[in-house]
């Protein structure tokens, strides 16, 4: 289990740039699964959830190479199995990306029914209700989901919950389904727009994603074809962040801005002044920062994968602020973490409120998650002293080599990996 050391203290400067979007990566790569050809994928992040989900992919027969650390061929014209076994699901709830692809192309899917995790229950009956809506009937049994449908037959479907996979998973099951598919109340992230853009590039004929009704007009087949993934939001936005809580000078670079408005907002709301250009965005911060109010709302409103982060800068900023995570019921569970380097933060429900100190003492900390371990090297960039964050294995499903880019901005970081394990089976 790696451990990310840093001492804080350093205000960062200069320039990193964003890598591919991590969420809309594992939905084109799902997505792929729909052509029997070859796909080529530019912008791929190096990061642990693409790997395991590519892992997935191969096991059910689809050739996967990369061309570079970046690009990606993906030969799916071969597809041996249907069936998505629980050691995958259990690596990554993504895996279930799988049932709408391949629910798509084959009329059948069986994946390992995810679990929920420490930020929530996480439920899919939303997937559900779009792959029945289809025609498809889903059975559940043996903690697997199997759903399966003689043809997929276009029809109008309303989300319940604004919930990113299920539009995802509906979007992809819907492509060859015969007639027209309204998806009502879909997602709007900016990954949802990318996973559209490449069913499209693929034969698929699917207008207004991004918007609150999506139509999918059902066509006969799909090919491969070649495609570059956006930059990533969540990860540019934490870099924002890092900027901020060192009082630094960063420009983020390679990022789309139009995504980032709700969390420039909140920050200039705070007094972090932010100059746009075409694709980059200059963070510049003088501490002491303001407390706000944020409240996490589906896209375009604040992304919850920033909720951490936010609540990380909030805690060193002057007054109260309070934070609201509207998307996930148990989103806070990294606050006691935190907690241990001082931090000064009430859980209530699903509202913290944070009172603002000016100095935070380094400490041993545990990722309890990919965006909470974001949070804790946050706060280690800001404390006093050195702080050691474990279970770094959760920051590496989502950031790409985190401690390069934040050493290149003058943080005192450094990764110690672990060899326990493996000198323990070491064979003598
Ligand atoms: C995606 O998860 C992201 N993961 C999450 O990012 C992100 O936090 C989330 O969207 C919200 O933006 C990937 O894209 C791989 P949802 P997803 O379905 O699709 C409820 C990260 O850090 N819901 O939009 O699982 C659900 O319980 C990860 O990169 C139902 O009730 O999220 C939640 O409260 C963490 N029924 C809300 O909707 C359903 O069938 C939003 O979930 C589906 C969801």
């Amino acid at each position: 289990m790696d451990q990310l050391i840093i001492n804080g203290g350093n205000a960062l400067h200069g320039r990193v740039e964003v890598s591919g979007a991590k969420n809309a990566a594992l939905g084109i790569i799902a997505a792929a699964l729909l052509a029997d050809g070859i796909s080529t994928i530019e912008n791929v992040p190096c990061v642990n959830d693409v790997r395991v989900l590519i892992e997935s992919i191969q096991d059910l027969g689809v050739k996967v190479e990369y061309l570079d650390q970046h690009t990606i061929k993906i030969d799916s014209t071969k597809v041996d199995k249907l069936v998505v076994d629980y050691e995958h699901i259990n690596k990554i709830r993504a895996s279930y990306y799988l049932l709408g692809a391949l629910l798509g192309r084959f009329n059948h899917s069986e994946v390992a029914m995810p679990g929920g995790c420490n930020i929530g229950q996480r439920p899919i009956d939303q997937h559900i209700k779009g792959f029945e809506a289809l025609g498809a009937t889903v059975d559940l049994e043996h903690g697997m989901v199997k759903v399966t449908a003689n043809k997929l037959i276009g029809t109008n479907i309303y989300l319940d919950v604004v919930s990113v996979g299920a539009t995802i998973n509906i979007m992809m099951a819907a492509c060859m389904a015969e007639g027209v598919t309204h998806i009502e109340n879909p997602a709007k992230e900016p990954h949802i727009v990318d996973v559209a853009n490449y069913l499209n590039s693929m034969g698929a004929d699917i207008k207004g994603a991004g918007t609150d009704l999506i139509k999918i007009h059902g066509v006969k087949g799909m090919h491969g074809s070649e495609y570059t993934i956006i930059p990533d939001q969540i990860e540019a936005g934490t870099y924002m962040i890092a900027a901020a809580i060192t009082g630094g000078d960063v420009t983020v670079g390679n990022l789309i801005p139009k995504h980032m408005e709700a969390i420039s907002a909140k920050m200039q709301e705070m007094g972090v002044v932010i100059t746009e250009e075409l694709d980059t965005l200059r963070v510049t911060a003088k501490h002491p920062l303001k407390g706000i109010n944020v409240k996490t709302l589906p896209y375009p409103g604040f992304p919850t994968d920033m909720q951490p982060q936010m609540t990380a800068l909030l805690s060193i900023a002057e007054g109260t602020g309070v934070i609201t995570e509207s998307i996930f019921e148990n989103r806070f569970s990294y606050v006691d973490e935190l907690s241990r380097m001082g931090v000064n933060i009430k859980v209530e429900g699903n509202t913290a409120i944070v009172t603002g100190v000016t100095e935070l003492e380094g400490a041993k900390v545990s990722a309890t998650d990919l965006r909470a371990g974001a949070a804790l090297v946050l706060a280690g960039l800001f404390a006093n002293g050195e702080t050691i964050v474990n279970h770094v294995d959760y920051i590496d499903r989502g950031y790409e080599f985190i401690e390069n880019k934040l050493k290149a901005l003058g943080a005192d970081i450094v990764r110690k990996t672990d060899n326990m394990d493996k000198s323990m089976f070491k064979v003598v």
